[in-house]
Order: structure tokens, then C-alpha cells, then sequence
């Protein structure tokens, strides 16, 4: 079995099981944004049990820094770095990113935001101070509510609502909402801050 053939089956398995991996068809427009702008260095927001940043490490010798809270995930991706043979490509930083954000000085070619859809809006300062001018900034899930919203989402779903109206009025980012998994806005920032 190829890595790609792995990664596939594991990929499949963990959606499955409904632990937390990004579509097909999202990864597939990462991947495709991830080569259009060379991401050398890509940032991810939440990193599961890697099958991203793992898949975007496969296709081209860029370096992922991912942060996760979770602990059985944090395991988790640490196996599957050490599987694919990633782990000296890969800086896992273990944690809330509301703590690791501000603290980051690295500038990053392609930022995936992929945590709690409620921190979106407080994230997206932080990802843009760290993304470089022609950088592209990838926020999964901000369709999630768009057949409707249960009543208990309300709230989520109005935070969800305020991360687009500030994305898409940041007149430094150039954004588009992409109806590939549950939305995907695909944001590039035109010019430094
Ligand atoms: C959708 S999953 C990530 C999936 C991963 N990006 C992938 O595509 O394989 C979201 C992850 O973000 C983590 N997370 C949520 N909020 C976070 C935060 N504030 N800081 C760090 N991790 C967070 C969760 O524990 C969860 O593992």
C-alpha cells in the first residue's frame, strides 16, 4: 500500500468513526491552495489526529506547525507523524490556541483555522498578523448552519455569522466562501498589514 493508499483508508476510517478530519473535497482545495501559493510553511489551528497536516506534508517538503488542545489527540497525531515518517517536518504545539497564537513569531504561507468554530472571529487578528502578504488563510466549517440552526446553536452560529462579515470586510483579505465540506472560506491576504 502506497502512503497515499494509507492515508486514504485512514483518512476514511477516521471520519467514520466521526472523529474530526477535514472532508475530501477540502483537503483537496488545501491542497491545491498549499502548491498555487508554495507553501513553505503552512500554520494549522486545530490538528485532530493529523490526517491533514499529514497529507499536506506527503504532497511537497513544507513544514506544518499544527496546535491541539486535546490530549488523546495530541497522541494520536504524534502516531501518525511517526507512521508517515513527518515528525521532523512537523512542530506540535500542545495547548489552547488562544494561549499559543499570541506568543508565534513565524510568518506562514497558508494558515488552516480547523478549531471551535466559537473562537473564529477571536483567532482571525492572530492569523493575519501571521499570515505573509499573498498568503491564504483556510476557515473550515463556516457553512455549517446554512440549512438552518437548531436552537441550541444560536449563539454559534451568530459567531460564525460575525467571522465572515469581518473576513469578508477586511479590505487586506480577498475572500471567498467555497461550498466544498460544510464551507470552506478561502481568504488571501492582498497586501501586509
Ligand atoms: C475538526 S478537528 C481538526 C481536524 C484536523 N484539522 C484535520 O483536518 O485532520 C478540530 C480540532 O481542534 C481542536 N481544538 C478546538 N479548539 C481548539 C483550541 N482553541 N486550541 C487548540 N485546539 C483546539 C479540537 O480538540 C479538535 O481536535
Amino acid at each position: 500500500m502506497t502512503n497515499q493508499e494509507r492515508l486514504a483508508a485512514l483518512r476514511a476510517a477516521a471520519m467514520e468513526e466521526r472523529d474530526p478530519t477535514c472532508s475530501d473535497d477540502v483537503l483537496a482545495v488545501l491542497m491545491q491552495e498549499a502548491a498555487r501559493v508554495g507553501a513553505k510553511h503552512i500554520l494549522e489551528i486545530g490538528t485532530g489526529r493529523g490526517l491533514t497536516s499529514v497529507a499536506l506534508l506527503l504532497q511537497s517538503d513544507a513544514c506544518v506547525t499544527t496546535i491541539e488542545r486535546d490530549q488523546a489527540r495530541i497522541a494520536a497525531a504524534r502516531v501518525n507523524f511517526a507512521l508517515f515518517g513527518v515528525s521532523d517536518r512537523v512542530t506540535l504545539l500542545e495547548g489552547d490556541a488562544a494561549d499559543i497564537l499570541p506568543c508565534l513569531e513565524d510568518v506562514f504561507d497558508l494558515i488552516f483555522l480547523d478549531a471551535a468554530k466559537v473562537q473564529y472571529r477571536r483567532f482571525l487578528p492572530e492569523c493575519k498578523r501571521l499570515l505573509r502578504a499573498g498568503g491564504v488563510l483556510c476557515a473550515d466549517d463556516v457553512l455549517l448552519f446554512s440549512s438552518g440552526v437548531p436552537k441550541k446553536r444560536k449563539m454559534l452560529a451568530q459567531h460564525i455569522v460575525e467571522f465572515l462579515q469581518e473576513l469578508q470586510a477586511d479590505g487586506d483579505f480577498a475572500a471567498a466562501v467555497l461550498p466544498v465540506g460544510k464551507g470552506l472560506a478561502v481568504a488571501r491576504k492582498e497586501r501586509a498589514q
